[in-house]
């Protein structure tokens, strides 16, 4: 099954996420649901606020395989931070450079509920903070300049706008 990716301005994207206290029957179906979705739309990352869920859940798979990601902690760690091209699948077109940190240490449960450690970089340490955003109701676009802001505020109203009269 599909799920409907939920779009800029839908209330769901903005709550904060609960924490998953149980990896059963039907969370496992709801990671098999997100895949699909995610490939489908041909996305690099999807987190469960997306397809309406305010969980501590979400995927990656940025050409290296599919990851699970539940309940995600980051580890101080210092970093540079640059600037990275970023896009949303709850935002469709819009790309804009975004800055964080370059590397993350993260700590996370796997589909397994397997505890996980994890230092990353490049892109699949972008796609790790910019989808735990998602779980605390932060999108991409928040973390631009003023001025970024200020570019992508139209295209923005559009989106908002179509998403409340399909709600
Ligand atoms: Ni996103």
């Amino acid at each position: 099954m599909e799920m409907k990716i939920r779009t800029y301005g839908d209330p769901v994207l903005r709550k904060k996420s609960e924490k998953i206290d149980d990896i059963n029957e039907e969370l496992l179906e709801l990671i098999e649901y997100m895949k699909k979705t995610m490939y489908s739309a041909s996305g690099i990352g999807l987190a469960a606020p997306q397809v309406g869920i305010n969980k501590r859940l979400f995927i990656i798979d940025i050409g290296e395989g599919i990851k699970t990601i539940i309940n995600p902690e980051f580890i101080e760690s210092n970093s540079s931070i640059i600037e990275m091209e970023e896009g949303c699948l709850s935002i469709p077109g819009t790309y804009k450079k975004v800055k964080r940190p370059e590397k993350v240490t993260v700590k996370y449960l796997n589909e397994k509920g397997e505890e996980i450690i994890e230092e990353a970089d490049g892109i699949y340490a972008r796609a790790l903070q910019h989808e735990n955003d998602h779980l605390d109701g932060i999108m991409f676009v928040d973390r631009l300049s003023t001025v970024g802001k200020k570019l992508v505020s139209k295209k923005l109203d559009a989106i908002k706008k179509e998403t409340l009269k399909n709600l």
